[in-house]
């Protein structure tokens, strides 16, 4: 098919480059001249795991192009997604105008009939209105009998395995009112349903890939209560992390054990500084909107921030805890990402902390694996290697769970240190190797402090 994806930010570069990757003639639309000319050379403008090797491919075989004009490109296809940014708007619901300025244009270039999906992560109502929009452009200028069926397709992937999650995903969800979208998706998304398509060596994971027909309404909820059910996961485990510090239990057994019956999952349990990325607030946010729209106050969905805003601060509390005034003292935070496998450091717990650290006095430097500058913590100094980072510092905070945090030489950072508190935020440290290392180990919820503080001859 003839496929064209509007915005060539994460989500529509990965749609755009998968489908080529299925056979299919793609076109990725972007405005920006800078992304556009890297991705004309099939380069990835941002950090995505596998990403740069399919775009090459792709790009390189001549299935996948890119252009900066969406009228020509949406003229031509079968099929075109909306994969714009939803940014948090002003009131509570995300802020469409990339969206609106995108279905004008099509509205006003399309010639014939094109099923026209969403991608991006709209509230209720929207796929509507965006036919609507598109239907009354397409009037003015006398097209009214040509068919625009409309369908919502909501994304589940992660950044750092967005390309493992598309091609090989739990579930496809597409909401359409209009049988030729569902007939049209069905038939776009057949080679991965029945997983036929040249799978890498080794084999992934087997799947079974459901594939869910809805309606337009219930495919937009669908996608903002799978969202938010994963932050109240991640919230909830925060909040028993909170209660084994107080009593002396650890909470990644706790969660183990949980996740070892089937109905609870493993999946999303690991305690942390909190969940963070572009996706979980903004959606929360805007469920919660919505349920106020209809006058609902929903109280659960408030919770689930609530819990992750204190949680996120909860490395300020320990470091203050053993360190007492953090005036003059050096931290070093590993890990600014969001996440690990990725550059992305929107809503990162990591700029939050930073700022609350420097706002309290303390010396405050960064090192990640990837992320080269935090751009709401411009003066924060990110240094390229983590012993660096570490050296002379008061404490060490992991922030980010990258695997290479795992297996850092805890003696050799230990020796660097002026004092010797790591705070593992992240529960990745083994706590036992920690204190032989000569380290103070505080984890999240694993029970309290463990080792001894250094004394230092100044100390004395
Ligand atoms: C999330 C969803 O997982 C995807 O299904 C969805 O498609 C995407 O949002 C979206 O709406 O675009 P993503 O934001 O990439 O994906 O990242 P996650 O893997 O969900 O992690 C989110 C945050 O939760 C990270 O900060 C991570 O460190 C944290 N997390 C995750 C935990 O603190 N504990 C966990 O057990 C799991």
């Amino acid at each position: 098919m003839k496929i064209t994806v509007v915005g060539s930010g994460y989500v529509g570069t990965v749609v755009a480059a998968c489908f080529a990757f299925l056979g299919h003639e793609v076109i990725g639309v972007e405005v920006d001249p800078g992304r556009l000319a890297m991705l004309e050379k099939g380069r990835a403008p941002f950090h995505e795991p596998g990403l740069d090797t399919l775009l090459a491919d792709e790009v390189g075989a001549g299935r996948l192009t890119f252009t900066g004009d969406i009228g020509e490109a949406a003229a031509r296809a079968a099929v075109v997604f909306l994969s714009v940014g939803t940014p948090s708007g002003l009131n509570g619901n995300p802020d469409l105008t990339a969206l609106d300025a995108a279905v004008r244009t099509l509205g006003g270039a399309l010639n014939g009939p094109t099923t026209i999906v969403t991608k991006s992560t709209v509230p209720v109502g929207t796929n509507q209105w965006v036919q609507s929009l598109i239907e009354d452009e397409m009037s003015a200028r006398g097209l009214d009998d040509i068919s625009v069926p409309m369908a919502a397709n909501p994304e589940f992937l992660r950044v750092g395995t967005a390309i493992e999650d598309f091609l090989h995903p739990d579930r496809i969800v597409v909401g359409a009112d209009d049988p030729i979208a569902q007939a049209t998706m069905r038939a776009l998304y057949e080679p991965i349903v029945q997983q036929r398509f040249p799978q890498p060596s080794p084999a992934p994971r087997a799947v079974t890939v459901e594939y869910v027909e809805t309606t337009l309404s219930t495919a937009e909820l669908i996608k903002y209560a799978s969202n938010s059910f994963l932050a109240m996961k991640i919230s909830f485990i925060n909040e028993i992390a909170q209660i084994c510090d107080r009593v002396g239990a650890d909470v990644t057994q706790v969660a183990e054990a949980m996740g070892m019956d089937h109905r609870i999952s493993p999946q999303f349990l690991r305690a942390g500084l909190g969940w963070g990325g572009s996706c979980f607030g903004k959606d929360l946010t805007a469920l919660a909107t919505t349920a106020r729209e209809h006058g609902f106050e929903p109280p659960l969905l408030q919770a689930i921030g609530a819990v992750n805003d204190y949680q996120r601060l909860e490395v300020v509390r320990k470091l203050q805890a053993h360190l007492g005034t953090l005036r003059g003292k050096r931290v070093a935070l590993l890990g600014l990402a969001f996440k690990p496998d990725t550059d992305d450091t929107r809503d990162a717990p990591a700029t939050q902390i930073a700022a609350k650290l420097r706002q309290l006095g303390a010396v405050v430097v960064g090192h990640d694996p990837v992320v080269t500058s935090l751009p709401d913590e411009r003066q924060l100094p990110i240094l390229a290697d983590p012993y660096e980072a570490v050296q002379r510092a008061d404490a060490a905070v992991i922030i980010t769970e990258w695997p290479q945090f795992g297996t850092l030489d805890l003696e050799r950072m230990a020796n660097l240190m002026h004092g010797n508190l790591i705070i593992d935020g992240r529960n990745i440290l083994n706590p036992a190797e920690a204190i032989r290392a000569g380290l103070v180990y505080e984890g999240i919820g694993r029970g309290g402090t463990l080792g001894s503080p250094r004394r230092r001859v100044s100390d004395v």
